[in-house]
């Protein structure tokens, strides 16, 4: 076999054997195939597509390329979410504690923030001593413990992705159907859970802007997932404009806890409603109605919110900020975001909304940027409220005393207009 032939036979629209794609990404990883045959493979899939077959088995061979995690001594059943990635997407600090307290585990190995979407591993490191580098052993305690438990990403999980990656984000050859949901899934897939319910955003802030493509992105994913013998759904959910009120860590983490105590944002809670009902469905908890009561019961009597609590501090975070979100610390400069006119909040745009909150420090351009976990946007205004001239629409929150830049973002970035406009549902789309 040889790189060279792989190479052409994709390039001439051919369908690869998954012998060929072992021989490929084990070649690539060994350094006997080079960056720039890998990325002509990455070309040639752009242009070609690759049929199921394919997708499944470059997914498995980036699932193979490293180490699979090991959770058979987690007792019971296992269920996780995957957010293809957004702004203001706190979903998991919430969709968690609430599934844990249902009974179903939650062992959740999550990533960081770049560029203008935020990550779960960041928002949690803006709580005071919290710890994302767990041992095996101590994750596996915590989470049989606690019922959750969240880790950083680890370089021996599918190490194939990382250099796919790397080469795609300077070859233009991100953002295909094929590559996307077999860098997603090979990684998700070297975790070890039962059941998997995906969260594919659509919209500015989300990597697929059209529901069409999200759509396919979904069923390339949820097909994935059920080759691998995953019970596995997907939702297609909003992301026009940011979740929630919040887009920063230390800001997101305050959101998430209020959401909890049944005060979240209404499309948010939704959301979370939405995903934490799925999870419960595919464990195997009830009828799709009796998990969505369930999960309501767990809001309303406060377990949730405990189990929150416990987790932070299983975790050596200060739980205190569980109990009392008003004592967070923000950036301690701000700037406010006026309405130009009177009128109705038509359209924002999640992704400026990201870019604005990066400029303020709240992300990072690069993997080494330092993040100011107290920077970001409190929204005060979201699509559909009726403003006047001079009202608040956004507080920024910076270390910096630099607004001018990102005041300017937020302002085009947010349109008013004369007719309140029809309510878009956050989930728009459910592919089992
Ligand atoms: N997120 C990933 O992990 N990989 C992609 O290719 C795109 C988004």
């Amino acid at each position: 076999m040889r790189a060279y032939d792989i190479i052409q036979k994709k390039r001439d629209g051919k369908e690869l054997t998954k012998e060929e794609i072992d021989f490929f990404v084990g070649g690539y990883m060994r350094d006997e195939i080079k960056d720039y045959q890998a990325a002509a493979f990455c070309m040639a899939v752009y242009f070609r597509g690759m049929t199921p077959e394919e997708t499944a088995s470059f997914t498995f061979a980036i699932r193979d390329s490293g180490e699979r995690a090991d959770f058979s001594q987690i007792s019971g059943i296992r269920a996780d979410k995957h957010s293809t990635g957004g702004v203001g997407d706190k979903t998991s600090l919430v969709v968690a504690p609430i599934v844990a307290s249902c009974g179903v585990k939650v062992a959740k190995i999550s990533g960081r923030g770049l560029g203008h979407t935020g990550g779960t591993i960041d928002k949690l490191e803006s709580i005071g001593g919290f710890r994302t580098d767990l041992d095996e052993k101590t994750f596996i305690d915590v989470v049989n413990d606690c019922g959750m438990a969240i880790i950083g990403q680890n370089a021996v999980f599918a190490p194939a992705d990382k250099k796919f990656y790397a080469l795609r984000d300077v070859t233009a050859t991100v953002d295909s159907i094929p590559l996307i949901a077999s860098s997603i899934m090979g990684k998700k897939l070297a975790s070890d859970d039962d059941c998997i319910v995906l969260d594919v955003k659509t919209g500015s802030g989300a990597f697929m802007k059209t529901q069409e493509k999200s759509e396919e992105l979904a069923r390339v994913m949820t097909d994935i997932g059920k080759r691998a013998g995953k019970k596995i759904c997907a939702l297609v959910t909003d992301m026009d404009e940011p979740l929630g009120y919040a887009v920063g860590n230390a800001l997101e983490v305050k959101e998430a806890v209020e959401t909890l105590q049944g005060k979240g944002e209404r499309r948010f809670t939704a959301l979370c409603i939405a995903l934490a009902t799925k999870m419960l469905f595919l464990a195997g908890k009830g009828s799709e109605k009796e998990c969505e009561r369930l999960v309501f019961s767990k809001i309303i009597d406060g377990s949730a919110l405990k189990t929150l609590a416990r987790f932070v501090r299983a975790q050596g975070g200060d739980e205190e900020v569980v109990f009392t979100p008003e004592k967070i610390a923000f950036s301690p400069e701000k700037a406010d975001v006026l309405a130009e006119k009177d009128g109705f909040i038509v359209q924002t745009s999640a992704e400026e909304y990201g870019k604005a909150a990066l400029l303020l420090g709240a992300g990072r351009n690069t993997m080494e940027d330092k993040i100011d976990f107290g920077a970001g946007i409190l929204i005060k205004k979201k699509v559909g409220d009726r403003v006047k001239k001079g009202d608040v629409i956004a507080t920024l929150y910076s270390s910096k005393n630099d607004f001018e830049t990102a005041q300017e973002i937020i302002s085009s970035a947010t349109k008013i207009g004369d007719e309140r406009p029809k309510e878009r549902p956050i989930v728009l789309k459910t592919i089992e």
